[in-house]
């Protein structure tokens, strides 16, 4: 086996199919072999590479099966009470988001229920979505707060978040998005709520350790790239990495001021401009696609994917799984809006779900691929080629996960 002798095997898989994500065609190798030691992947190879006199402590046939990287959610808003039903049929009148928003709907309303929550409440309504993403074969997801806006109830989703993190099997990466919209207290007054971001909020979540990342709103109905400028320089302060909601509704320049701070990634895109791709392209932040909002909102101007790819900005897709613009947990479904509605190849979808979406997080040096030194977080799928995780909606064929090198329960 190339690379490492481990003194045992904690979990050998034969018999894959490897895509191992490494390359952008996602190449399939022939049946394979991945070995796994203390939740690390120690070999990928063929059977014939393997030494006899390792010893292996279990086996898992694969049977022909592909087997990926563990996907990864990017950006989801996860963490929320109650749901937003009343203003989708709104919607369907004729009202759009921005009139809900201006209202006191949307993102507010959300707001009103999730301060009422108790943490164990909150909690419980939220693992209904996580096991839905682990259902679809997700092992890391970003977490966002961004539905409390005030220190107590931001603290409170971040605190939710990290509990998630413990009691599944997956990783949970959070990031506080405090700068989602103006709460009720601070109506009329965003530069206050930006001083009390920069003040005490976000200084006591990195004190708490809470937060991994900070994320903002950058729109007409959000908020400015001046008041967005204020957080990044205080996560900056903090030692936190940045991403940001860009250029969504409109194009405010969102993308290059991410880019300026080095982000980790700017989000939805649908309005981003050459300038702001050039921008991402030199401090290599990733673009994240987020399809099933332009989906649900209707929105029909699509990402400039093809300057993207010519500037060569890496792309990853995400759920934004969120109750007011895309309440969806399946991420292979996205992978499918990614290709039909903005043109990605299935190649594309899954590095954007996999090698990319990794980066997006800051963790390319541990997950998003099957490598030698990464964390063995694979998925096993009863499909022949990589394209058929874009193109069928519905039946999922995953057919096992494994995170940090243990098989999980499915249903
Ligand atoms: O990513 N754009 C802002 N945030 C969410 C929507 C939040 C909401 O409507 O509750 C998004 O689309
Ligand atoms: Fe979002």
């Amino acid at each position: 086996m190339p690379n490492t002798q481990p003194p045992h095997i904690d979990l050998l898989i034969r018999n894959a199919r490897v895509v191992t994500c490494t390359d952008d065609a996602c190449a399939v190798s022939a049946a394979g072999i991945v070995a796994i030691t203390n939740g690390r992947i120690v070999g990928v190879g063929r059977a014939d590479q393997l030494n006899a006199a390792v010893p292996v402590a279990a086996e898992l046939d694969a049977e022909g099966a592909l087997l990926t990287p563990g996907l990864i959610d990017c950006h989801t808003h996860l963490v929320y009470a109650g749901d937003r039903s009343r203003e989708f049929e709104m919607r369907l009148q004729g009202a759009s988001y921005e009139d809900i928003a201006k209202a006191g709907g949307g993102i507010l309303s959300t707001l009103r229920q999730t301060r009422d929550a108790q943490s164990a409440d909150l909690l419980a309504q939220s693992a209904r979505r996580l096991r839905s993403l682990m259902q679809h074969g997700v092992t890391t997801v970003e977490i966002k707060s961004g539905y409390g806006l005030s220190q107590k109830a931001e603290l409170k989703c971040l605190r939710v978040a990290r509990e998630l993190g413990e009691h599944f099997p997956i990783d949970v990466r959070t990031t506080l998005l405090a700068a989602h919209a103006v709460p009720p207290e601070f109506a009329g007054r965003p530069d206050a709520y930006i001083d009390e971001i920069v003040e005490h909020i976000l200084p006591e979540a990195a004190r708490l350790k809470l937060a991994d990342a900070v994320d903002a709103f950058c729109e007409t109905i959000g908020f400015t790239p001046a008041q967005t400028r204020r957080v990044f320089e205080a996560a900056r302060a903090q030692g936190l990495p940045v991403k940001l909601h860009a250029e969504q509704l409109s194009n405010q320049g969102g993308a290059a001021l991410a880019a300026e701070f080095g982000a980790l990634s700017a989000d939805h895109l649908e309005h981003l401009d050459e300038t702001g791709v050039i921008a991402m392209a030199r401090a290599g932040t990733v673009a994240v696609m987020l399809p099933g909002a332009f989906y649900f909102l209707r929105d029909t101007r699509v990402p400039p994917i093809a300057l993207l790819r010519q500037h060569g900005v890496p792309m990853a897709v995400s759920t934004d799984c969120n109750p007011g613009t895309s309440p969806g947990t399946h991420l292979p479904l996205m992978m499918n809006m990614a290709c039909t509605l903005f043109r990605l190849t299935p190649a594309e979808a899954l590095l954007g779900v996999t090698r990319h979406a990794a980066t997006a997080l800051g963790l390319s040096a541990t997950h998003g691929s099957v490598e030698v030194g990464k964390q063995a977080d694979l998925c096993l799928w009863d499909v022949d080629h990589p394209a058929e995780l874009s193109y069928a909606i519905g039946a999922s064929p995953l057919r096992a996960r494994i995170h940090r090198g243990v098989q999980t329960a499915l249903h």
